[in-house]
């Protein structure tokens, strides 16, 4: 499986912060925002890479990551989005980098604790279709929420006004190659942008959506509170495990 990484926008939410840098560069405790997807993929086993970004400040990506050394890879592969199309529209831009394989794709600023492998190994076996992680979380509103019937997803909101659940779809997807195909017939949305709820749920009208729970904690990192306990949830992790070797002698 190949991993994408998302990693454009104007980053509106943050400004100023975001006008003269790109979100995907701003600080998380003590790393830059786009080193945790790329270690969240590199951590399931996926050794192809592709970022994609934007604007201004997209040679910066380069310099910063490089061929990837940091994450013991040997290359990173890079494309730019033109535009503010959203999220859909950046993926679209990984076709030809996938060439017919499986991909998961990490929105550039997300976050986790624990590890995406297991959806990844699971993700392996589906023959085909999608698989997303779902977290329950105190103000679904925020993001795309899922609709779960027994044990199946029957359709995901984006961001909607009175949730149907507490689950909030994170930003990692896991799609087969028709992704590309389902990109090419989407809408602009009222906020202007091809939306990735559109993409999923084209997925679950085909019946061919799975999903896990994702483990430990999670969080986005576009608003100024999220991008704050993104840096203390990545900190008191970081201590937390210092202290546990002392506290097992
Ligand atoms: C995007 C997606 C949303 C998802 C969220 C996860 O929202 O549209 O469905 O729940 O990422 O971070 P955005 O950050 O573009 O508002």
């Amino acid at each position: 499986m190949k991993g994408v990484v998302l990693a454009g926008g104007t980053g509106s939410r943050l400004y100023p912060l975001t006008k003269i840098t790109n979100k995907h560069l701003l600080p998380v405790y003590d790393k830059p925002m786009v080193y945790y997807p790329i270690q969240t993929l590199v951590d399931a086993g996926i050794r192809d890479v592709l970022v994609v970004t934007g604007g201004r400040n997209s040679g910066d990506f380069l310099r910063l990551l490089a061929n990837g050394k940091e994450f013991g890879l040997k290359h990173i592969d890079y494309t730019y989005q033109e535009g503010e199309g959203g999220i859909a529209e950046a993926l679209a831009l990984a076709e030809h980098f996938a060439e017919d394989e499986k991909i998961c794709v990490v929105l550039g600023d997300n976050i986790i604790e624990g590890s995406i492998a297991s959806a990844v190994n699971e993700f392996q076996q589906q023959e085909r279709g999608a698989r997303i992680l779902l977290k329950k979380v105190p103000d679904a509103e925020r993001f795309g929420v899922a609709e779960i019937q027994g044990d199946r997803i029957v359709g995901i909101e984006e961001k909607p006004k009175r949730p149907k659940s507490s689950y909030a779809v994170t930003g990692i997807y896991m799609f087969d190659h028709t992704v590309f195909e389902k990109t090419r017939y989407l809408e602009p949305s009222a906020r202007g942008e091809l939306e990735i709820t559109d993409v999923n749920n084209a997925y679950i009208r085909e019946g061919t959506m799975t999903f896990s729970y994702l483990e430990g904690w999670w969080t986005d990192a576009g608003t100024f509170d999220s991008l704050m306990r993104a840096a203390n949830m990545v900190k008191e992790s970081r201590e937390a495990k210092l202290k546990k070797p002392a506290a097992a002698l």
